[in-house]
């Protein structure tokens, strides 16, 4: 299919997670999310570039360190495996992984801030406001709640020290312009509101440096002073397309930042005005995604809730806690996890639905053919196949237009429609009956409308669910893999014309999905 010029190229980010402590829930959510988008562009033929990384400059990570009785880059190194070996369990593609530590990002954060310098867009002044350093946060007065941080509820700091100031507020209006403009910029909507009424509220000058510790990048020119965190690691999205050194070989604006709304204010405001300062092009669109709950509490090291994703997967699997991230909760909207409702997932969508449908196609194929997927004769097809035609026709638009809105939960109800049809299309066709009855003609095309439809479903989970995806092409003999392709094409081939699946031999493997007991 022809992919628009200018999406020939993807970019999608993650944020990049503090290392003042080890990967949880959230983190895991926002990275699937981004490895769902980036291997289903891939599918779609789009040369992607799926960053993700490690933010690890900055005073949260250095009380971390200090606490720990370590040095800050040590204990930086000490947890970045911790991320990257998540990743690496949860099946994540990530085309590159940034530390801001780095010499590469280091080059761009200075380079990014000499060009605003270069505009006049920095001052010297004197900072004497509050802080919050979990949030890594300026706030005033006025915007405390009960003297706590508005964001996180913690306590805040009053800081008085000398800073660097960047004139965030010439850029009210150009960001109010750019945001009415694009429609795609900010999403979801309420969350867009959020953004324009705070703009509205009036914009203040921005703090954009600390004098009061160390562990940053230095200030070009400005002895003492490192750079404000966010600075630093908002840049790096920037870093991992080669700036300062190359337009980015094409991937600079980014074309998706995929972040939690609790980081919102700084992608969808600073992070833009840096960039006009700059002069540098604007990224597509910021999706802002819900907050995860456990059990109905919010999650904390204090009520020792903090739910560990290492754990899920070993007692789930991790295309399980994957398809539950991304089906349980519409993206953009808050969402509750529980074991409870993790177990009851698995069991009914995966294990009865689609490990059923294809542990029982898998051994009828070898029962009744012995194990080659026969070649259809339409015309012998039975009346169930109409309708489950009908039923198809659809489909392939609906995925594309819910994928293309990150729309996830919704577009994994498009396989499921047709998982179910399939099954219903079992009873209803009753094989085993054609077998006694010598039904050679339609019980060869329901065998084979069967391994099919599984091709297909195949292709539509594998963004969500790799792993299982792969070993769904593999009991169907397909040969290579879906990884590596890049013109996905969900016509079903109802005719067996084209040797997809026709012809090759299944081969049944262990339950796809096992069922958990309680
Ligand atoms: O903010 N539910 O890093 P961070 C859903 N370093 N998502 C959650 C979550 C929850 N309960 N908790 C965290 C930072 N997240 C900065 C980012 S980017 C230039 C710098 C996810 O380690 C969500 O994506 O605090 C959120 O935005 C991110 O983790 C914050 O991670």
């Amino acid at each position: 299919m022809d992919i628009p010029a200018e999406i020939k190229k993807f970019y999608v980010t993650t944020p990049i997670y503090y290392v003042n402590d080890v990967p949880h829930i959230g983190h895991a959510y926002t990275t699937v999310a981004a490895d769902c988008v980036a291997r289903y562009r891939r599918l779609k033929g789009c040369e992607v570039l799926f960053l993700t990384g490690t933010d690890e400059h900055g005073q949260k990570v250095e009380k971390a360190a200090s606490n720990a009785g370590v040095g800050p880059l040590q204990f930086a190194d000490r947890v970045v495996v911790r991320f990257q070996e998540l990743w690496e369990a949860l099946n994540i593609s990530n085309d590159d992984f940034i530390r801001t530590t780095e010499k590469r990002h280091r080059r761009a954060a200075t380079r990014l801030w000499e060009t605003v310098v270069e505009k006049g867009d920095i001052y010297l002044g004197e900072y004497e406001d509050w802080y919050c350093t979990p949030c890594e946060s300026f706030l005033t007065e006025t915007q405390l709640k009960d003297g706590k941080c508005p964001d996180c509820g913690r306590a805040v700091d009053k800081l008085r020290e000398p800073s660097y100031f960047f004139r965030l507020s010439r850029y009210a209006a150009p960001l109010l312009e750019q945001i009415s403009a694009n429609p795609d910029f900010i999403r979801p909507e309420s969350r867009k509101n959020e953004i324009v009424n705070f703009i509205k509220e009036g914009l203040r000058d921005l703090s954009v440096s600390r004098t009061t510790f160390s562990w940053g990048i230095p200030v070009p020119d400005g002895p003492g002073h490192v750079m404000y965190v966010w600075f630093d690691a908002l840049t790096n999205y920037l870093t991992a397309t080669g700036y300062p050194d190359s337009s980015g070989d094409g991937f600079w604006p980014a074309d998706l930042h995929l972040i939690g709304k609790d980081i919102l204010r700084f992608h969808a405001v600073y992070w833009p005005a840096f960039l006009m300062s700059g002069g540098l092009p604007l990224p597509r669109s910021v999706f802002a995604h819900g907050w995860w709950t456990v059990d109905g509490n919010k999650m904390s090291k204090s009520k020792g809730n903090v739910v560990d994703p290492v754990e899920v997967i070993g007692r789930f699997g991790a295309d399980q806690f994957r398809y539950f991230l991304l089906r349980e909760v519409p993206f953009g909207l808050d969402g509750d996890f529980s074991l409870q409702a993790l177990k009851g997932r698995v069991n009914s969508d995966l294990a009865n639905d689609l490990g059923n449908l294809l542990s029982r196609s898998v051994t009828m194929i070898e029962k009744y053919r012995g194990g080659v997927v026969p070649r259809p004769s339409p015309s012998e097809n039975p009346e169930s196949i109409v309708s489950l035609i009908r039923d198809f026709n659809n489909l392939p638009e609906e995925f594309d237009g819910l994928m293309d809105s990150l729309r996830f939960s919704d577009a994994l109800l498009v396989p499921w429609r047709f998982i179910s049809a399939l099954n219903g299309y079992i009873e209803s066709s009753a094989p085993w009956k054609m077998a006694k009855d010598g039904a050679d003609a339609p019980l060869s095309n329901v065998l084979y409308n069967l391994a099919e439809g599984l091709r297909i479903i195949a292709l539509y989970i594998y963004p969500f669910m790799p792993g299982s995806a792969e070993k769904i092409w593999e009991q169907l003999g397909m040969g290579r893999k879906i990884e590596g392709i890049d013109n996905l094409d969900v016509e079903i081939n109802w005719d067996g014309s084209g040797d997809k699946v026709a012809g090759n031999t299944v081969k049944k493997g262990p339950v796809l999905f096992p069922r958990i007991a309680d």
